[in-house]
């Protein structure tokens, strides 16, 4: 059982977290004990029916690389090559991204759009694992998400889908806070 200053530190680890800019997360990023612990947190999601909808994808080191210029070049050939080159090159910085597949079920008692919530849940929980590591995330999709031949690289079967492309690092610089919407704003009690 926690004490109430694990509890706290935990809630306030939580309520905290904030995404760096891309080209903010650096090297080292976790090592491999530690990246065994952001898919342990990342798993440990709700799922309806115990389908397991959803795949993880890790990317480092030369693959990494490889990867990213293969984007580059397809990036080139699109008529929004501006805008996509931009995109893609927030990719490079971070030492690791962690690509998290929706492999929802068509036609499964258990809805499609549950299954997708939980592949969501798992793109929430490897941000809030590598921050509670000590390491920053920022969940992307951008245009390499949806492109087929782009998705094609990451060998993605029929029925999956990006739901977030994940980078993970260092934080060499913190971003400043953004606004945010307020509890006020957004919340309600039922009446009775
Ligand atoms: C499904 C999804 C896709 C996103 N894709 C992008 C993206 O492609 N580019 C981007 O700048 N932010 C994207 N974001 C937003 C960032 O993850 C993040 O919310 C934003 O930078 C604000 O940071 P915060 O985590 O501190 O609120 C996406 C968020 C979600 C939930």
């Amino acid at each position: 059982m926690a004490t109430i200053a694990e509890t706290r530190t935990c809630a306030e680890t939580l309520a905290t977290r904030r995404s760096p800019l891309p080209d903010a997360l650096v090297a080292p990023g976790p090592s491999s004990k530690e990246i065994d612990k952001i898919v342990e947190i990342a798993l440990r999601v709700p799922d309806h029916g115990r389908l397991s909808p959803w795949r993880l994808i890790l990317i480092a080191g030369e693959a990494k690389r490889l990867w990213v210029d293969r984007l580059l070049e397809l990036a080139d050939q699109r008529p929004d090559a501006g805008k996509t080159r931009v995109s893609t090159r927030k990719l490079v910085s971070a030492p690791l991204v962690v690509v998290v597949v929706s492999a929802a079920i068509p036609g499964h008692k258990v809805p499609e759009w549950e299954q997708v919530l939980s592949a969501g849940a798992v793109c929430m929980n490897v941000v809030n694992g590598a921050h509670a590591l000590g390491y920053g995330a920022q969940w992307l999709t951008g245009w390499h998400a949806y492109d087929e031949q782009a998705t094609a690289l990451l060998g993605l079967e029929e029925n999956q889908k990006v739901a977030g492309v994940i980078l993970v690092g260092s934080v060499v610089e913190p971003a400043p806070e953004r606004p945010r919407a307020s509890a006020a704003d957004v919340t309600r009690w039922l009446e009775a």
